[in-house]
């Protein structure tokens, strides 16, 4: 069910959970303060309660609502990528936000959305807390059709069109001496060096803030996806728009391989075109670079073909 922005305020100070549209993909949103709301959320989700939410705000200087004390470089990253794609995990006075929101951490996920109709919502609602709007572990929703067809016709969805960048925010977690990359997602990390005179790494596995989400199978189709093999052999295959493949293959395109952003736009929607029309199994051209945004594209492939 489509609604438009004031029934969108509505529902939420209503303590009813909805879909909003941003920059990156659809989230299920409620009120920050609404814990019956927030459970619907891991319920409809089907989301483990050990992967904790992020917190959207509309300014950033709500943050000082949950903490007195922000770590260095904060308040310039947010100056400089705010409202964007970029997500800041930072610690928090635990007695402000719910544990369920938290997963039960000391640190919170914030970030301000960078799309007119969900700031113009953040204004007139507050913090909301919102996920991504699709079912845990598939692909995520880039358009109110998505979140329709995982969440049924009647669920209320603000409608936004189609997501400009199609793919999650990146997310950098402060480690308590520096900013490290919780998630790679729609910013690629070099862009961080001109405020932090560093490129966030990845965190390794073992150590500790790691992002939970970052465990779970994630992005996946119910079609088995190949990483590349013999072009030739396949019946599905997942290409670039400037290539060109074998006749017999059938090609679904998702961009020129020049444009990493084109691509991410096209990612989930092609995904969920596999499981749509009942295709089992397809493979991808993997033959593009091994850096900036592209990397964010790798990484969603390697864990849209895990089986794990
Ligand atoms: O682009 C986005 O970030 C979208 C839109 C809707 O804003 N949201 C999104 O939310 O992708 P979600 O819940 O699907 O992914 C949030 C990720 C999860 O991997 C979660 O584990 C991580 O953020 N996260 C949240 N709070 C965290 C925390 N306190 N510490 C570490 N990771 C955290
Ligand atoms: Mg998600």
């Amino acid at each position: 069910m489509r609604i438009d922005l004031s029934e969108a305020v509505r529902h939420l100070q209503e303590g009813k959970v909805i879909a909003i549209p941003t920059e990156t993909v659809y989230g299920l949103a409620a009120r920050y303060d609404a814990p019956a709301a927030i459970e619907e959320i891991f319920s409809l989700k089907k989301r483990p309660p050990l992967n904790p939410l992020i917190i959207h705000l509309s300014r950033a200087a709500q943050v000082f609502s949950f903490t007195s004390t922000l770590p260095p470089g904060f308040l310039e990253l947010a100056a400089h990528f705010w409202p964007g794609s970029m997500t800041l995990v930072v610690p928090v006075d635990t007695s402000t936000i719910l544990p369920q929101i938290r997963a039960g951490l000391p640190t919170q996920a914030f970030r301000i959305p960078d799309h007119p109709l969900t700031r113009a919502l953040l204004d007139q609602t507050g913090p909301l807390v919102a996920p991504s709007a699709n079912l845990s572990g598939k692909p995520s929703a880039v358009c109110p059709e998505h979140v329709e067809s995982d969440f049924g016709l009647d669920f209320p969805v603000l409608d936004g069109g189609i997501c400009s960048k199609g793919v999650e925010s990146t997310i950098l977690i402060w480690d308590g001496e520096k900013w490290v990359l919780g998630r790679l997602g729609a910013l690629p990390a070099p862009c961080f060096e001109s405020i932090l005179g560093y490129i966030p790494q990845e965190m390794g596995r073992e150590k500790t803030p790691l992002c939970p989400g970052q465990l779970f199978r994630h992005y996946a189709p119910k079609a088995t996806l190949h990483l590349g093999g013999d072009l030739a052999m396949v019946k599905t295959l997942i290409g670039f728009t400037d290539r060109i493949y074998p006749k017999d293959v059938r090609v679904l395109y998702w961009g020129k391989s020049t444009s990493p952003e084109e691509v991410l736009h096209n990612l989930y929607t092609l995904l969920r075109r596999l499981d749509e029309e009942g295709i089992e199994e397809a493979t991808i051209d993997m033959q593009f670079p091994q850096e900036g945004l592209w990397i964010t594209l790798l990484e969603r492939l390697k864990k849209a073909a895990s089986a794990a």
